[in-house]
């Protein structure tokens, strides 16, 4: 996955050395990827290379980062692919000489024919990176009396695969150089310097005017200057300029001790933002496309893929439409099913999961039309998408999905709202009954965070010491079970399951001993009878049941539960959005109790860009 950033400055623009500006772009960056981390800068006539295993707080201080000045420089936070976590595959690489230094994201999948030419005309290679043929590429190609550019645009037209790249060259101080083919990368223009990052975060210290670049442009960025091109022929940018709304504030941690927790309590504002910022008439149209479709396909990864099926559990409870929803890199099972009439959803926070938007081309090329849900403007999913909604819960930095999910949620209910005033499955009475209760979502979260968060962080101290637990729900509580044993095996790394409570009997109740901890979503639907009977069974076999409860329930389940996580009366349909809060919290604090950092979940990353 990993994270890039490059930096071209005026002399003195930033009054402090570059080094450390490039550090503090890279820790913004880090959710991205943390086996490695190194920086690139261009002194005088030759490029100094910093680099090492480790995370950026350590290996940052162990080599001085913050010490290196220059105006031109590159950076790099990695999450392994090619190559084992080590100071010799940590980027940027460099070619032979060292006048040419690279970061990549991606992976380049004819690397090794490459590097056994390279090999084969003296290059020595001191990585097992596939980024490291790239700098050798360029230098060949600089050999052989190309200009820089035209030796970028070479090396380029050799190497398959998907990859952000930037690359700095010694003779050039004042330039680098960037390509894109598939994995994301982003342009910021500022005063006096420009930018390319994998990720807006990196940069908006410094500014919120960005181009996002779309797959086969490439070109260079100067201080004053930015110059993109797609098949050798010049992009008009000026039109792709996009002045973006997110403020630095939102992407460092104000305080909180981890992005996690801060993205947790941010949620009432990334709700009442999202509300207020639905466009009836994109909403309409996206209505309009559902409403003239045979079926509805949704498709997510991870957190999305949750999302996805409470709103499955919406479209086909509520509205009796046809829906199959299924996760995005088991998309070949349906294509021989799919045609034009019909129209899919598809979920992603980030926009650019590649499994999400391989699937996206493959359904769109047999005619179905595609609805994307976003975070992040301009991102491939929603580029390649016939319409787009945007959640606005602004940037999300946590390798674990939490406000970005209560967000596709809000907007997932909307659109089941609106398609159901618009098939009469529900009056009008009904849909503002509904709309108003969402608008109260923003509180109820809010004062669920201020009852319950003492009392969760109490319960993680149990959980902490367990190595397994079951999340058990019934209709729209399973998706709501699945993320939240999602959550706390992400961060906390103990094995969570979530089952239908009813299936629990068919298999998961064998593992049930003295002590197993049981976490009950109930809702205020017609399955609180059924729920209260496979609470009984658990608590018949000592487990440790912990029940998120609606008020008028709690004296029905109270005897039954060892812990009660009292929950407001809310229709079940908007339930989710309250009720997973609790969740994200628990697994959370369990992270913290057993020592992890929940920023940082280990073998994991927050934009997934390799299949
Ligand atoms: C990764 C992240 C998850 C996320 C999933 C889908 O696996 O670790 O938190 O839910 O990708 O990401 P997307 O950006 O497509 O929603």
């Amino acid at each position: 996955m990993c994270g890039i950033i490059g930096i071209t400055s005026i002399r003195g623009n930033f009054r402090e050395p570059i080094g450390k500006v490039i550090r503090r772009c890279l820790e913004r960056l880090e959710y991205r990827g943390y086996d490695s981390v190194g920086i690139a800068v261009i002194r005088g006539n030759r490029i100094e290379v910093r680099k090492g295993k480790g995370k950026i707080a350590e290996v940052s201080v162990r080599l001085n980062f913050d010490s290196v000045d220059g105006e031109t420089a590159i950076g790099h936070t990695r999450w392994a692919t090619h190559g084992k976590p080590s100071d010799e595959n940590a980027h940027p690489h460099t070619d032979c000489t060292g006048n040419i230094a690279v970061v990549h994201n991606g992976i380049i999948s004819n690397f090794l024919e490459l590097k056994e030419e390279l090999m084969r005309k003296g290059h020595v290679f001191r990585s097992e990176t596939d980024t490291e043929v790239v700098a050798h590429l360029i230098e060949e190609y600089l050999k052989m009396g190309y200009k820089p550019f035209d030796a970028f645009k070479a090396a380029l037209s050799r190497i398959q695969g998907a990859y952000a790249l930037v690359v700095a060259i010694a003779q050039e101080p004042n330039r680098l150089y960037f390509a894109r083919n598939t994995s994301p990368l982003i342009i910021g223009i500022g005063h006096g310097a420009n930018f390319v990052a994998s990720d807006i975060p990196a940069f908006l210290e410094f500014t919120n005017t960005v181009i996002v670049l779309r797959d086969g442009e490439y070109g260079y960025i100067e201080p004053g200057k930015v110059y993109v091109e797609k098949d050798g022929v010049p992009v008009n940018i000026e039109e792709r300029i996009r002045l973006i709304s997110w403020t630095p504030e939102m992407a460092s941690k104000e305080g909180y001790p981890h992005f996690m927790l801060k993205e947790i309590h941010e949620q009432p504002i990334a709700i009442a933002s999202t509300l207020a910022g639905i466009d009836e008439r994109e909403f309409n149209e996206v209505v309009n496309a559902i409403l003239n479709s045979r079926r509805v396909f949704i498709l997510g990864a991870g957190t999305s893929y949750h999302a996805g099926l409470v709103g499955d559990y919406l479209f086909t409870s509520m509205l009796g439409l046809d829906v199959h929803t299924f996760i995005s890199s088991e998309y070949r099972k349906y294509l021989n099913a799919v045609n034009d009439g019909d129209i899919a959803i598809a979920i992603s926070q980030s926009g650019e999961t590649i499994d999400t938007l391989v699937a996206v081309r493959a359904l769109k090329e047999r005619g179905v039309k595609v609805v994307a849900i976003s975070n992040v403007i301009d991102s491939a999913i929603p580029r390649e998408s016939n319409y787009t909604i945007y959640t606005r819960a602004g940037p999300e930095i946590g390798v674990a999905a939490t406000k970005t999910f209560t967000t596709q949620l809000v907007v997932l209910t909307v659109l089941a709202l609106k398609l159901g005033l618009a098939l009469g499955k529900i009056t009008s009475n009904e849909y503002r009954g509904m709309i108003d209760l969402l608008k109260k979502t923003p509180d109820l979260v809010q004062s669920v965070m201020t009852n319950l968060e003492g009392r969760v962080k109490a319960l993680s101290i149990y959980i902490s010491k367990r190595q397994s637990a079951y999340y058990l729900g019934r209709g729209i509580g399973v998706p709501l079970s699945m993320e939240g044993a999602l959550k706390l095996k992400e961060v906390a790394y103990i094995h969570a399951e979530a089952y239908p409570a009813g299936e629990s009997k068919h298999g998961p109740i064998a593992l049930v001993e003295e002590g197993y901890p049981v976490v009950f979503s109930i809702l205020d639907d017609d399955n609180v009878d059924a729920l209260l009977g496979n609470v009984m069974e658990m608590k018949a076999r000592d487990a440790y049941t912990i029940g998120l409860v609606p008020e008028k329930y709690v004296g029905k389940f109270r005897d039954l539960l060892n812990v009660t996580l009292e929950m407001p009366n809310i229709d079940y349909r908007v339930a989710p959005i309250v009720y997973v809060v609790p969740m994200q919290l628990l697994a959370y604090y369990t992270a913290v109790a057993r020592g992890y950092d929940p920023d940082r979940p280990r073998n994991l990353a927050k934009t997934v860009t390799v299949e």
